[in-house]
């Protein structure tokens, strides 16, 4: 249990910490967020967290953010008075409370900024050695899953589908194209080259995904921002997933089929291992 919250300028006990019952986020989902990861005490590529957040602002033209040097002040103050070592910080700003019209407010409504952190351990090593399962499901969701929207009913719905089916991650077909996970981007290997959705509106552009995409280009593997569909992860020599919580983790089913010949494949481990070089450097 997280001890003290962030909620608009001020830190207040977990159970003290209260939203109008008409702000509009509760009402509308009409908000942003960010989930940034914090290794020993350090936050790990928290500027970069942080202009996506205020790319997603701007996208949903949500005026009144806090300047950057606020929220990073507040972010690594509710990880430092929580204790936290291994964490992550949810961080979500909303449009804020006002009579319930789907219009935006009058600019004098204050936005409604809130932080949580919570201790986290890093991923399992037995579990990325194994690899995970995943299942694919149509990708419901809107044209702009580039705005990290908290509207997040699609991703779910997939991921509630995933974990009844026994798998680790949903990952989303629209139109017969790969597009990403329910909450990670999605990666497949085929002979010396690493494939994934380019960067548009229909993915959200992962921080851990351009982490490991400037890894890859370190390692030299070639990499390549392509579509692609079922037929081509089909014959893929290996898959992984990435994102703030699950780094790099490498999917060995998809629907019941083996991915590859099954087990975690050289180039994720590879790059696992680089991201996880990079990660006891900060
Ligand atoms: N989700 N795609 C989607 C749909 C996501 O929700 C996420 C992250 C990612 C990976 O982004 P990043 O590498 O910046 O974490 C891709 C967060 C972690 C969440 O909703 O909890």
């Amino acid at each position: 249990m997280s001890k003290v919250v962030y909620l608009n300028g001020s830190f207040v006990d977990y159970a003290e910490a209260v939203v109008p019952v008409e702000d509009r986020g509760f009402v509308f989902a009409d908000g942003v967020y960010e989930v940034i990861r914090f290794y020993g005490g350090k936050p790990f590529a928290a500027e970069e967290h942080l202009a996506r957040l205020r790319r997603s602002a701007e996208a949903i033209k949500l005026d009144g953010l806090p300047s950057t040097q606020e929220l990073m002040e507040a972010a690594l103050e509710t990880v430092d008075r929580n204790g936290c070592v291994n964490a992550t910080l949810y961080l979500q700003v909303t449009r804020g409370p006002a009579p319930r019209k789907h219009e935006f407010p009058a600019s004098e409504v204050p936005v409604t900024v809130f932080m949580i952190a919570r201790e986290v351990p890093r991923p399992d090593a037995e579990r990325v050695n194994r690899g995970v399962a995943c299942i694919t499901v149509p990708d419901i969701r809107w044209h702009r899953c580039d705005i990290k929207s908290i509207a997040l009913l699609p991703n779910v719905l997939a991921k509630q589908q995933a974990a009844e089916a026994g798998a680790a991650e949903a990952i989303f077909v629209r139109d017969g194209i790969v597009t990403e996970g329910g909450s990670s981007n999605f990666f497949m290997v085929r002979g010396e080259c690493l494939f994934t959705h380019p960067a548009d509106e229909h993915i959200l552009a992962g921080i851990t995904r351009d982490y490991v995409l400037s890894l890859a280009r370190k390692l030299q593997i070639e990499v390549r921002e392509e579509t692609f569909g079922m037929s081509e992860v089909e014959n893929a020599d290996e898959v992984f997933i990435t994102s703030t919580g699950i780094e790099v983790l490498p999917v060995t089913t998809i629907d019941g089929k083996p991915v590859g010949n099954g087990v975690p494949g050289p180039v994720t481990k590879r790059l696992w291992q680089a991201f996880d070089d990079s990660i006891s450097k900060l």
